[in-house]
């Protein structure tokens, strides 16, 4: 639908800035009231609908989403530039949390509690909110959207969800599954733009719930614009992930997981691997052979199957990512590969980076405790696994943490000890799956989970119930009975 001013964006390739993948209505205010008051108003059936029934329509869409899997794939990397196989993975995750909530659909379980009177019952039930605004990046276009609104239809909320500018057609695809998976009008709604739709959509008092996933900086300002009409709000913001390879670590496969961790959608996740903390009794060794396998990285379009590492999302983004490269030189970290921005052949079009590592990182360094969410990777040497703890823990981050060793006893107490949301053993930073919570600490988030059960903490709340036959006046802490 247009938007009421008539306004439009571009939607171009980060890998190639010639190919246009279409212009978007841009969404004004009276769009945002529009769909604020669609879905205020549609809440007042959807909320009767039965959970189950939601759920059916649920499992329709996930079944749609498995059936296009490949086209939306594909759309993707041509809108926001991760290799094939990763968006691959992104629409999968959306599959896995749709059927995972639809499940939910049957289950939503509450208490049920004795009473300490006679004839009294007593329970909880999860019931909806209302209104949930939904802000979501372009660095997992479907899959965050899934986590947020899925969880919260199948609760019996409504939507107004507005993607990121760099990935609407994602978000377009995302939509129209549910809409023909048999979502009824209103109950979804879709805006677009920037900072002045995100003000509209967290101040209306007919708003009861934002989920907001983005940078730490945006998030206070969402928490702060929320705050006088208190909403509920869910924030998931940035991080600055450890990997700790201590000198018991398979060597092979820690460099494996940084590779992966690090460079992976081009470092662009709040879970990206930023830092690697490594034990000095191994540390040449680890650095050597990590350079040189990120040096052999294929950088370039993420459609080509032989490539992989794409561009970054956008050219004010590929400028951070230099920013924070001039800065690591400055504070003198060495610069081990990469370091600059690729323009020749498949390139020139592109926002590309080579993959970038600085070893011999300070811990007080900018590049070690600032998130760049690009391909930049930062080495820290550590003396013993007390020491990659304290590394590992001395940022104002709190997503996700790991560690490699052969030895239980280390593994589990960096389990303990690392005071993060999410903890891998021998394995990199990413790679949650939809059923366990998914979020972090200190400024990372607000407390809260996605995904999971968890997940429905968000988007329902607490109602306790009591029923009284006893057909008489039973006064709770009073007329209870006397041993
Ligand atoms: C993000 O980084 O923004 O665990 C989300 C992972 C993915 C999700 C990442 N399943 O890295």
């Amino acid at each position: 639908m247009p938007s009421s001013s008539g306004q439009t964006f571009e939607n171009r390739n980060p890998a190639n800035t010639d190919d246009l993948i279409g212009v978007f209505q841009q969404s004004a205010a009276a769009d945002v009231d529009a769909a604020i008051a669609a879905a205020a108003a549609a809440y007042e059936e959807w909320r009767l609908v039965p959970a189950p029934i939601r759920a059916e329509m649920l499992f329709r869409a996930a079944q749609i989403f498995a059936a296009r899997k490949e086209e939306f794939a594909r759309d993707m990397t041509r809108e926001m530039g991760k290799v094939l196989s990763e968006t691959r993975g992104d629409v999968q995750e959306a599959i896995d949390m749709t059927f995972y909530m639809a499940g939910e659909g049957r289950r939503m379980f509450g208490q049920t509690v004795p009473s300490e009177l006679r004839n009294k019952f007593a329970m909880s039930v999860r019931q909806p909110l209302g209104v949930c605004a939904i802000i979501t990046p372009w660095n997992f276009p479907m899959a965050i959207p899934s986590w947020k609104i899925v969880p919260a239809l199948v609760c019996g909320n409504t939507v107004v969800f507005k993607p990121s500018s760099n990935t609407p057609l994602s978000a377009v695809n995302f939509v129209k599954v549910l809409i023909e998976a048999g979502i009824p009008r209103g109950v979804v709604n879709m805006v677009t733009g920037d900072a002045d739709v995100g003000t509209a959509m967290t101040t209306d008092p007919r708003v009861d719930v934002v989920s907001f996933t983005g940078s730490t900086a945006v998030g206070r300002i969402v928490n702060q614009a929320a705050a006088p009409t208190f909403k509920k709000v869910h924030l998931e913001m940035g991080g600055k992930n450890v990997v700790m390879i201590m000198d018991d670590a398979d060597l092979e496969l820690a460099v494996d997981g940084c590779l992966w961790g690090g460079f992976g959608t081009t470092g662009q996740r709040c879970t990206a691997a930023s830092r690697v903390v490594v034990h000095e009794k191994v540390y040449r060794t680890f650095v050597d052979a990590f350079v040189a396998r990120a040096k052999a990285l294929v950088v370039g379009d993420g459609l080509d199957p032989a490539v992989e590492m794409g561009p970054s999302i956008s050219e004010t983004q590929l400028q951070t990512v230099m920013r924070y490269v001039t800065i690591g030189e400055a504070e003198g970290a060495r610069l081990v590969t990469g370091g600059r921005r690729l323009t020749d052949g498949g390139c020139a079009r592109g926002f590309f980076h080579q993959p970038t590592i600085f070893a011999d990182v300070d811990r007080r360094m900018r590049i070690a405790r600032e998130e760049i969410f690009g391909p930049v990777v930062s080495i820290l040497p550590c003396r013993s696994l007390e020491d990659a703890i304290a590394i590992g823990n001395g940022v104002d981050y709190g997503l996700s943490a790991s560690i490699y060793t052969q030895d239980i006893n280390r593994a589990f107490r960096a389990m303990r000890d690392l005071y993060t949301g999410i903890f891998y053993v021998n394995a990199p930073t990413i790679g949650a799956e939809v059923h366990l919570p998914f979020g972090g600490t200190k400024h990372t988030g607000n407390g809260h989970r996605e995904a999971g059960v968890a997940a429905l903490d968000v988007f329902s709340e607490w109602k306790s119930i009591y029923i009284d036959f006893s057909g008489r006046l039973q006064r709770a802490q009073i007329d209870v009975e006397q041993l």
